[in-house]
Formats: structure tokens, C-alpha cells, sequence
């Protein structure tokens, strides 16, 4: 083992954050709390101290709001600011210094802001306004209303914000120039509860003089068409606007404009938006100038004022939506049928922009699908009610012109288009990625390329997924399911930043939690999805209700913040005691019907593709499945209770997982090892829960193997059992078994999919048969990508032995069949890296460990612990 390192060494603070943002612009956070790192080319480097300051100037002499005077502690992460109140509108700098194990004092770190928002009701003054529209109903589409509103500036200006929100979707535009980059503002929350208002900074936009504001509407998820059912309207039947532009001029002068009666209205190009059917523009009918001064608003009506009230705003919590990608078609294909497909060679989540010129009228049509079908030709795979994802653009006619839908997306890798004037050039057609704009975090690359696309299957299932909330897929549903995030919640933590997403969703469970304790099993829980759960399932279900404690679990585990757990804490003891509720003799035999183990693939497909009843997964395992998650949640809410200091809880908790085990073991084991539901996911759920006794946990496992043996080696789990696979298979002693699933080609499998193609993660193993016939499941859902965070804690080996990775442990599984894996993962304390390579029986291990952290590095020869820094091991496998 040796350190490296002999150039720069001091101590530097790098990647500060505020609530896991790089300086954020409106947040509503009272207390928000600081994060940094720490950089040096020396090794072992700890903090010992920290000094932070804040002001309202960047010059640290000004900096004298908050000095939280050197405080003695190696916290660098979740740092709660403890200044007097913070205000509405301010900025506020911040600097922080530390010192190391030396006792060596760091510069002070680059300043780095963030800007509180609208605190209070009465910070509004803006009024909601409604445009002159008709109701929406189900049978009809409505245009997209324009608003529009003129004002002066009298003199230049200093700064200026634009407080605002939606029923509905928008878009701002100043002086004719776009606000912003996000898409599909306000995003998607529980709106009932919960509706984000976002902030932008437009002080270049204006200028002193005539200025022009106007916002475009769309139906968005409040009006339009969404989840599983397609019902529309699910929050309101009216488009409106809340809009506060708020401008400060160099004389200190304040001017507030809010949306008010004096905004006008009409309507534009767009003749309907719906985020599932998709968009038709009208470009002929585009108003130019409408969002410039002097423009003549001739015909055009007032806005109305309606009370809407100021109670349910909340200021956007995570990176927004954005355009994160641009992506090239890879070809052009003239289907057998003589269909025109363009092919982006990867399936994603977002929307197609392109060039066209054409005679006005000339009508374009773009159909969208994931995959191409047994001969080649375009096919719809999703089903469904409104599940058109078909764009429709209209052409103006003369040059040129840029044509992209603005308040829909689709998944989609293939393109039909339909009435384009001329030739077909792919350089005139982009693929645009849309994705809540999260930082990437973690890379992993083996020896294998077929693992490699896997893990590249994954991320983009992530991508596609993470849209404003953490969705099933981005074509049938983009619904918020519960059960899908919490099996893919560890993978995501370690591909992207997932906390200030994922945490700040978990707001919106809260607020959905039921009376009686039930969480919902999609959030958010529209009224479309009330109905269709009220039928046979319910509208909770074991393995998607627990994701109230699991996901916060693991964000504690990912991030080490306690403060997630304390937060959903009484939610996550209301649906213990739910589940209390409806269990009898501490067996949980839900009055729902429960999803189980869903999705198992011999149950959910028959071997011609045509689909079987789905639920068949659930009728045969819900019982097995909901009492394991009984045990397992009691559990982790003990160990949640510890790390909170509730002790009374923790040992009542503990007993609870205790006695729900020793009723399974009773009710649903045999003396032999055996289940009384026979399936691959059920021995997993009951060895990784510890649901059998150690007594018997050979012979369960011995079940398990068989099952897996006689199925040809290949796996038949379900949504809410494949997460635990393959550690179960290591954790008692099979690791030959794990990689014999890993490397399986056969159907199902993860390399079956591969082998097909896939460029995302499949709904259904099965999604395409052995015989090539494509099925009408979707093509992007991400829970049986959960294989990832094995892949990064067992391949690579980064795991962690106290939460945040402050306590990392090294322990890559060398024997897994590759000749090198290597991955990094951005820790809240920096760049944690693995790589290995053997070559013969020889391995060599890099490893980086970063500042203000230790490892464990588990050797054949013995664990050896070090601190931060860089080292390479050589040893003999
Ligand atoms: C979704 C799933 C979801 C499930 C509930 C499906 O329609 O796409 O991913 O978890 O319903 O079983």
C-alpha cells in the first residue's frame, strides 16, 4: 500500500451546496442546511473545525449576517444554518473555512449565494387570472391561451424577479426572448397540497422603456389527459396564471407587476397540448411580436381574476426539468410497409425538434414508439386510453422553419413521420432529452460490454424516469408508482444526486397519506388513480406503501441525513400502525388485493406473448409478500428510531419484527424449508428479510437454488423481490448462482434483454419473446434495473459502513468472471473510486478515498482501514 500525492497540501473547499443545490434561486427553505468538500493532494486529511459566514455581499469583510464562529466537529454536510429568520426575495452569501488534522487553517472558500423566495402569503400581490376558455372535458382539446401584458420601466434597473406558476403548464416569455430553460414548469406535485412556484432571474431581459411579458398555457398534468387511465381534468378543468414580476431600479425604486385583470388574452399556434396524447401547432396561426412591446393585441380579452388563493404554493425544491440532451438520429428506415421511421438509436424521454420548409398547411405528423415490430414496421406498444404520443405541426409556409412540440413529451427510440415536404434529412431532426436535470454521480465498466450497456440501460431508464417525480415509464402512465422507486431508489442514489428530488417528492407522500394511515401506491394520487385503485386493489399495497420508509432509509444510508427520516417519520409510523390495523395474529392478509411479487415472469406472460391476467403474480403471493414487508418495514423503523434516539420505539419496533417473523414462520413455512407460495421471490424476500429461522435458512436456501436450477438457471422475480437477488445469493455462500443470473441470455434475464437491443430497461423480462414477437408492454421502466447498486457494491465493491459514506468499505467480488471493473460515485465528501483488473491470478486494486473520510478495504490477507486519499493494492486472488 502506498500514498501518493507531493504537490498542493492544502486543505481546499470545493462543491458547496445548500440543501444538495449549487446555488439555488428561490428556495423557501427556513432552515436550510450547507455542504462541502474537501481537496488535497495530501493523504489522510480530515476536518476538524469549520467557521461559516454569511452576508449579503459576497467580500468577506461584509459577510457578518451569521458567523458561526469556529466550531470543533468534522460535519461537512448538512450544516444547519442557525442566523436570525431568513427574509423573502434576499440573497444571501456564504463562505466557509476549515481546519484540517493539522490544525492548519484554510482559506476562506469561494462565496457561493442562494436567494430565498416568496415566504409568506402576503408576499403576493400577484392575483391568479383565468383566460377566457372553454371547460376541458374528455372528448375535446382545447387551444393553448396566450396572456400577454405591456408596462414602462422608467429607469435602468438593478435586478428583477419573476415569481410564478400554473393550473396547468407554462412558459414566459420577455421582450420576446424566452424565461429561463425549464420545461413543463410547475412540474408535477400534489397539487391539492403542494404547487411549486419557480423563480427567475430576468434582470436582463427588461430594460428601461416599454417592456412586454407574456406566458403560453398548456394542460399539462392539472387539466390534461394522465396516469394509467387517461382521465383528464383530475385537478381543475381551467388553465390560469399566477405571475409577480418584481423589479428593482438603480434609485432603489421597487415596481411590482402581478398577473391582474389588465393581462390580456388570446389564443396561438399551439391548437392543443396534452402530455400523453401530445401537441398540435398551427404555425400559421403564430402571433408573431405577442410577447413584445407595441405589439396590437387587437381581439384580444381580459384575463379574469379568480380566488385561488396563495396557500398551497411551495417554492420549487430540486433541479427542474430541462432539455439535458441533444441527440442525433442514427438512421432513416423505410419500413416494409413503406412507413418513414427515423431512428435515434437510443430509446429516451422527451421530444423531437426539427427543420422543415413547406408550402402553408403542408400538415407534418410525428407518431412516436419505443419499438419497431417482428417485420420491421412502426408499433404502438403502449395501449391504452390517450396513449397517442402523435405531434401534429401545420406548416406557415416560406423559409425554413424550427418546429418542436413545448408542453408534451414521449418515450420513444423510434420516430413515423408523416407529410414532410421533401426529402427526409436525418441532420434535420434532433432528438430532445428531457429529464429533471440532476447531477450525475456515479460511473460504472467492466470487462464485459454487455454489462456495460446494461448499466448504460439503467441510467437512461433513470433519465426517462426521473421527470419532475420519480415516475413507472414515460409513455403508458408517468406515474409516481411507489413500489417502481423503491426498488430502484439505491441504484438511483448512486448514479445521480437523487436527494433534494427524491426527498422533496417524499413531501408529496406525506401530504397523500390517508386518514387510517395507508400511503397510496402512486403519488401523486390523482383522482383518476383514486378510482381505478378503489376498484380490486386498494389504494395501498405492501412494497409500494413501505416505500414511505425505505426511500427515506436509503437517502439517510446514501447521503447520511437524519433529517429525511425525521420528516417522514410519523408518516412512516402511521402506516405501521395501518398495517397493525389490518393484520390479525402479526400476519399481515391485506383486505386489498395487492400487487405481490408483481410481474413474475412465468405468471405474468404466457410463452405466445399474449398477456395472462397480470394480477396472477398478485393473487399467489400477496399474502407472503405483504407479511415480509410487515417484518422488514418494523424493522427498519427500529433501526430508524436508534439513529433518532427514540429508544421506547426502537425496542417496540424491533419486538413487532420479531413476533410478524415468528407468525410467518408458523403460518407460511414447512418443516422442510418450503414456502407455502413456491416462487424464486418469495425465498428471497424470506432470506434477505430474515423471515425463516437461522435453523432452517439452509434448506430455504436450498428451495431457492432449486427453483432457480430448475428453471434453467435463469430468474423468475417479481418488481418487489429482485432487488435482493443476487445479494442473497452471495450473503449465504451461492455467489456462483448470482453470476450465473448476471450472465444469463436466456430469457429472462438482463443479458437476454441486452442481447435484444434493449437501450433501456424493459416493464416485462419478456417484453420481447425468444421468437422476436414484440409485445405491448413498455420498453422503459426502471425497477429491474435495481440490479445497478450490486453492480456498483459488489462488482466495484463501494459500499458503505456508516451513513453518507462517511465510513466507506472496499470489498470488490474479484471472482465475478470480469478482468477489471472499475466505478466512482460522488459522495457527499467527494469522489469515492474502485478499479480493479486481474490479470492471471493477480489483481490489482486502485482505490481514491476522499477528505474527511475512512475506508475499509477487505483484503485476502486481512481488512486494512485507511484515510483519504489514493492507494493501490496488488495481492492474489
Ligand atoms: C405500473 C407499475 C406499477 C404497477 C403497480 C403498473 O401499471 O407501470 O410499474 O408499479 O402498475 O403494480
Amino acid at each position: 500500500m502506498m500514498g501518493f500525492g507531493t504537490a498542493d497540501y492544502q486543505t481546499r473547499i470545493y462543491d458547496m451546496q445548500l440543501e444538495s443545490r449549487i446555488n439555488p434561486l428561490g428556495t423557501d427553505c427556513l432552515h436550510p442546511r450547507f455542504a462541502w468538500k474537501l481537496r488535497s493532494e495530501r493523504s489522510k486529511v480530515k476536518q476538524t473545525a469549520y467557521r461559516i459566514i454569511v452576508g449579503l455581499d459576497d467580500h468577506v469583510s461584509e459577510m457578518n449576517l451569521w458567523d458561526s464562529g469556529k466550531v470543533y466537529s468534522d460535519q461537512s454536510v448538512f450544516v444547519t444554518y442557525q442566523g436570525q429568520a431568513l427574509q423573502s426575495r434576499t440573497r444571501y452569501y456564504w463562505r466557509v473555512k476549515v481546519w484540517d488534522e493539522r490544525e492548519e487553517e484554510s482559506e476562506w472558500s469561494e462565496s457561493s449565494w442562494w436567494e430565498m423566495g416568496l415566504l409568506h402569503e402576503s408576499d403576493w400581490c400577484a392575483q391568479w387570472i383565468e383566460p377566457p376558455q372553454e371547460k376541458a372535458s374528455e372528448e375535446r382539446l382545447l387551444p393553448s391561451p396566450l396572456l400577454r401584458h405591456e408596462f414602462e420601466i422608467k429607469e435602468p434597473l438593478k435586478r428583477a424577479r419573476i415569481y410564478a406558476t400554473a393550473h396547468g403548464v407554462y412558459a414566459l416569455e420577455l421582450n420576446g426572448h424566452k424565461v429561463g430553460d425549464q420545461e413543463l414548469a410547475p412540474e408535477f406535485t400534489s397539487y391539492e397540497y403542494a404547487l411549486q412556484y419557480q423563480t427567475y432571474d430576468v434582470t436582463e431581459l427588461l430594460r428601461a422603456g416599454s417592456n412586454a411579458l407574456g406566458a403560453v398555457l398548456g394542460d399539462g398534468w392539472y387539466v390534461g389527459r394522465i396516469g394509467l387511465t387517461g382521465d383528464c381534468c383530475c385537478y381543475g378543468d381551467k388553465l390560469a396564471l399566477l405571475l409577480q414580476l418584481e423589479i428593482e431600479t438603480v434609485s432603489g425604486d421597487r415596481l411590482v407587476i402581478g398577473s391582474d385583470e389588465r393581462f390580456c388574452c388570446s389564443f396561438g399556434e399551439i391548437q392543443y397540448s396534452d402530455l400523453f396524447i401530445g401537441e398540435m401547432v398551427d404555425a400559421r396561426l403564430r402571433e408573431e411580436g405577442w410577447s413584445r412591446p407595441h405589439f396590437e393585441a387587437v381581439d384580444w380579452q381580459p384575463a379574469r381574476i379568480v380566488s385561488f388563493g396563495y396557500a398551497n404554493l411551495m417554492a420549487q425544491y430540486a433541479e427542474p426539468i430541462r432539455a439535458v440532451e441533444m441527440i442525433r438520429p442514427v438512421r432513416l428506415i423505410q419500413s416494409p410497409r413503406g412507413e418513414a421511421i427515423i431512428d435515434m438509436g437510443q430509446n429516451i424521454a422527451g421530444k423531437v425538434r426539427f427543420r422543415a420548409a413547406g408550402k402553408a398547411g403542408t400538415r407534418v405528423t410525428l407518431e412516436h414508439g419505443e419499438v419497431l415490430d417482428e417485420e420491421g414496421n412502426f408499433f404502438n406498444n403502449i395501449i391504452g386510453v390517450h396513449k397517442d404520443q402523435k405531434d401534429i405541426f401545420i406548416l406557415r409556409g416560406g423559409a425554413e422553419a424550427e418546429y418542436e412540440p413545448r408542453f408534451t413529451y414521449h418515450g420513444f427510440r423510434y420516430v413515423k413521420v408523416t407529410g414532410y415536404p421533401g426529402t427526409i434529412r436525418l441532420e434535420d431532426f434532433t432528438g430532445v432529452v428531457l429529464a429533471s436535470d440532476l447531477r450525475r454521480s456515479g460511473s460504472f465498466e467492466c470487462s464485459d460490454k454487455r454489462i456495460n450497456q446494461l448499466q448504460s440501460n439503467i441510467a437512461w431508464s433513470q433519465r426517462s424516469n426521473m421527470v419532475s417525480i420519480p415516475t413507472d415509464c414515460p409513455q403508458r402512465e408517468k406515474a409516481g408508482w411507489l413500489g417502481d422507486i423503491q426498488a430502484f431508489a439505491p441504484t438511483a442514489c448512486f448514479n445521480m444526486d437523487s436527494y433534494a428530488f427524491l426527498s422533496g417528492w417524499m413531501r408529496n407522500v406525506r401530504l397523500e397519506q390517508l386518514e387510517d394511515g395507508q400511503v397510496p401506491s402512486v403519488v401523486p394520487f390523482s383522482n383518476g388513480f383514486k378510482k381505478f385503485l378503489k376498484g380490486i386493489y386498494g389504494p395501498s399495497s405492501a412494497g409500494w406503501g413501505d416505500a414511505v420508509i425505505i426511500v427515506p432509509w436509503v437517502l439517510y444510508q446514501q447521503y447520511g441525513d437524519t433529517q429525511v427520516l425525521r420528516d417522514n417519520y410519523e408518516a412512516m409510523t402511521k402506516w405501521i400502525d395501518y398495517i397493525r390495523s389490518e393484520a390479525a395474529d402479526d400476519l399481515w392478509t391485506p383486505s386489498g388485493l395487492h400487487f405481490g411479487d408483481w410481474l413474475i415472469p412465468s405468471l405474468s406472460m404466457s410463452s405466445d406473448g399474449e398477456r395472462v391476467d397480470m394480477r396472477r403474480s398478485a393473487y399467489l403471493t400477496r399474502e407472503l409478500v405483504s407479511t415480509c414487508f410487515y417484518a422488514y418495514s418494523a424493522q427498519l423503523l427500529a433501526e430508524i428510531a436508534t439513529v433518532l434516539g427514540i429508544t421506547d420505539d426502537a425496542v417496540r419496533y424491533a419486538q413487532l419484527g420479531c413476533k410478524v417473523r415468528q407468525a410467518f414462520s408458523r403460518q407460511h413455512l414447512q418443516n422442510d424449508g418450503r414456502l407455502t407460495a413456491h416462487f424464486q421471490g418469495i425465498y428471497v424476500l424470506a432470506l434477505h428479510m430474515n423471515m425463516v429461522p437461522d435453523s432452517l435458512r439452509d434448506k430455504v436456501l436450498e428451495h431457492l437454488i432449486k427453483l432457480i436450477e430448475e428453471n434453467g438457471w435463469r430468474l423468475d422475480t417479481g418488481f418487489v423481490s429482485v432487488p435482493y437477488l443476487l445479494d442473497v445469493l452471495c450473503g449465504n455462500g451461492r455467489p456462483d448462482v448470482a453470476y450465473r443470473l448476471l450472465f444469463q441470455t436466456e430469457c429472462p434475464s438482463w443479458l437476454y434483454q441486452v442481447g435484444k437491443g434493449a437501450t433501456t430497461i424493459w416493464e416485462a423480462w419478456q417484453a420481447i419473446l425468444p421468437d422476436g414477437k414484440v409485445t405491448n408492454v413498455s420498453f422503459n421502466h426502471y425497477a429491474f434495473g435495481c440490479v445497478g447498486d450490486w453492480l456498483y457494491r459488489c462488482i466495484a465493491g463501494i459500499s458503505q459502513l456508516e451513513a453518507g459514506y462517511k465510513h466507506i468499505r472496499i470489498a470488490p467480488y474479484v471472482e465475478s468472471g470480469f478482468s477489471y471493473a472499475k466505478a466512482s460515485y460522488e459522495s457527499v465528501f467527494g469522489t469515492i473510486r474502485s478499479a480493479w483488473e486481474r490479470n492471471g491470478s493477480t489483481i490489482r486494486l486502485s482505490i481514491e478515498i476522499p477528505a474527511n473520510t475512512t475506508a475499509t478495504v477487505c483484503l485476502p490477507s486481512g481488512e486494512q482501514i485507511v484515510g483519504s486519499g489514493l492507494y493501490e493494492f496488488e495481492y492474489e486472488a
